[in-house]
């Protein structure tokens, strides 16, 4: 079972979660780790709940065109949306710090 490590707001939270797991989905269902995860559309919309993946990445598959189109540039430096990544392995990540990049808002 995939391990997941969340830093917010100057706290770390840790659970399990069964493989192929949403981090969206599993909040929005009230299981870890809600409620220290923001989210809001769970469709790659919003960018709410971007993250950047602190350790783990080198497992997820490479950004889809949703995530290419709310983040831009912000993914060279490490920021995914959690809504579009099913684990199947161990991840860490923040949601802290995230600005967007200013060539995704006339999208
Ligand atoms: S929850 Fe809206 S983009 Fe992930």
């Amino acid at each position: 079972m995939p391990k997941v490590v969340i830093h917010k707001d100057g706290q770390t939270f840790e659970g399990e979660v069964k493989d192929n797991s949403n981090l969206v989905v599993r909040a929005g269902i009230k299981q870890f780790p809600y409620p220290h995860f923001s989210y809001r559309c769970g469709m790659g919309k919003c960018s709410q709940c971007a993250s950047k993946i602190l350790s783990g990445a080198e497992h997820l598959p490479p950004p889809n065109w949703k995530e290419q189109k709310m983040l831009g540039k912000q993914i060279e430096a490490g920021w995914r949306l959690p809504c579009q990544l099913w684990l199947h392995h161990d991840i860490e990540l923040t949601q802290e710090g995230f600005v967007r990049d200013p060539a995704t808002l006339a999208r």
